[in-house]
């Protein structure tokens, strides 16, 4: 497994630019499935998570290609869906990537059958799929778990519209609003979905349903309308820039002392991560398409609460953390989304962080300096914390199993470095 090396110590300054959502790209794809003819699909990043949806739409039987194009770098993303050959998503690819899930919807929605492995619990805890199939079920599909698997079949071969709450105890469910709009955009009749999620990956893929012909109105609100139409054709659509992303680069500046500019964002994407940055003392510049982070001197300590869009998103709760480390004074995170979302906690602990934890609360007080070390990545979002960590520590820092990285963040080390990061990746060589 390759690891990444970085030199602490350098403030970053620059420009970069925001890569596609990997988190807008991974339903648009499933969504491809529901047409009747080819999609495209522009600015989709080059991570593992593509890699691994693209797989799993070819093991059913769709051609996905990458189309390059002049002046991208990303190219577009050809989804032919025409000629499928199987309903079945199976565990070696649904273990691999929990969102593979999101092909349970299309599938029930446009064939009226659907086996899907279930996914497994993670790094970040159990995720359960529950509100998913709870909204399968209510558009009139019979659910059963067998062998390990998700069977939803359809009576009469075809979903019917029913009003449903989609929310948990944790609020709404990104993955859930996404799959059971899927299913229902084909259902017989009008969908109303309750308690829907408000991010913004959610009001891309309603965009691209709609340009295949669905009709889903109340993006960006917490309930959706949908009249399930008769068939969809295939679209185009450039998928949003990632905030996460964006976000992760913006903390980089806070956290090296540095001037960090990301340009082809959403400012309005990230603007609780910018209202918690400027309460930090950092100076943030919103623009049309690009922010700049500015760090103009002492930073100060911050109370976060993560919470479904618009709050702050708990995929930034790991880097916010990192620079919070470094922050005179105790901040507090509380996790609201995944309560047990802490495992990068003990690794920044092994680079001198004083954090203590008490039940999804973290209490960081503020250290005058992380010294580099080894540490191990365990998920997505915590390995980008740790990146950011060794950037400002003192000495090396060696991140172990960067794959959870490459899984989520296209070309991290190439656009730190352009930052000005003393960055490597050693890529892992097999001895005997
Ligand atoms: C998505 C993101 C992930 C992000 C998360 C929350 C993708 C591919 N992943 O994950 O990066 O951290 O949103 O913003 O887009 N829940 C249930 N039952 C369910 C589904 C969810 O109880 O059936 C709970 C979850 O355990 C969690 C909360 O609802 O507490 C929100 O999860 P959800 O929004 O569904 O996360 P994902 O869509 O899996």
């Amino acid at each position: 497994m390759d690891s990444i090396l970085i030199e602490g110590g350098r403030r970053l300054s620059g420009e970069v630019e925001a890569s596609g959502a990997k988190n807008a790209s991974l339903p648009l794809m499933a969504a491809a499935l529901l047409a009747e003819s080819p999609s495209r699909l522009q600015g989709i990043p080059r991570l593992q998570d593509i890699v691994t949806m693209s797989a799993m739409l070819e093991r059913l039987g769709a051609r996905v290609a990458r189309a390059e194009r002049r002046g991208d770098p990303h190219g577009d993303l050809a989804i032919d869906p025409t000629d499928f050959a199987d309903l079945e998503a199976p565990y070696d690819l649904v273990r691999k990537m929990r969102a593979s899930i999101y092909v349970l919807g299309p599938l029930l929605g446009r064939f009226g059958h659907a086996r899907v492995s279930l996914p497994g619990g993670c790094a970040i805890g159990t995720r359960p799929i529950d509100l998913h199939l709870r909204g399968m079920e209510a558009l009139g599909a019979t659910v059963a778990i067998d062998h390990g698997y998700v069977d939803a079949r359809a009576p009469q071969g075809r979903l019917r519209g029913a009003d449903c709450i989609i929310e948990g105890p944790n609020g709404s469910s990104v993955g859930a609003t996404c799959n059971v709009l899927m299913a229902a955009v084909l259902a017989k009749g009008r969908s109303v979905l309750r308690g829907a999620a408000r991010e913004p990956e959610v009001g891309d893929l309603i965009g691209f349903l709609n340009a295949m012909g669905a009709r889903i109105k109340g993006a960006g609100t917490s309930v959706l309308e949908v009249d399930g139409v008769e068939g969809l054709r295939g679209a185009e659509r450039r998928v949003i820039p990632d905030r996460i992303e964006a976000g992760t680069l913006l903390v980089a500046a806070a956290i090296t002392g540095g001037d960090v500019a990301v340009r082809g964002c959403i400012p309005e994407h990230l603007a609780e991560v910018l209202v918690k940055l400027e309460e930090m003392g950092v100076e943030i510049e919103r623009g049309e398409d690009r922010v700049r982070a500015r760090y103009v001197g002492r930073l100060r300590p911050l109370a976060v609460r993560t919470m479904p869009y618009p709050g702050f998103p708990t995929d930034m709760q790991a880097q916010l953390m990192a620079a919070l480390c470094l922050t005179p004074g105790e901040s507090t995170i509380t996790e609201t989304i995944y309560p047990d979302r802490f495992i990068h906690v003990a690794e920044l602990h092994r680079m001198g962080a004083d954090i203590t934890l008490a039940h999804a609360t973290a209490v960081v007080r503020g250290v005058e300096k992380l010294s580099g070390a080894s540490v191990m990545a365990s998920d997505l979002r915590a390995s980008a914390a740790l990146v950011l960590a060794g950037l400002a520590a003192e000495g090396e820092t060696e991140c172990l199993r960067v794959y959870h990285l490459d899984r989520g963040y296209e070309q991290l080390e190439r656009k730190l470095s352009q930052l000005g990061a003393v960055i490597e990746r050693v890529r892992y060589r097999r001895t005997r």
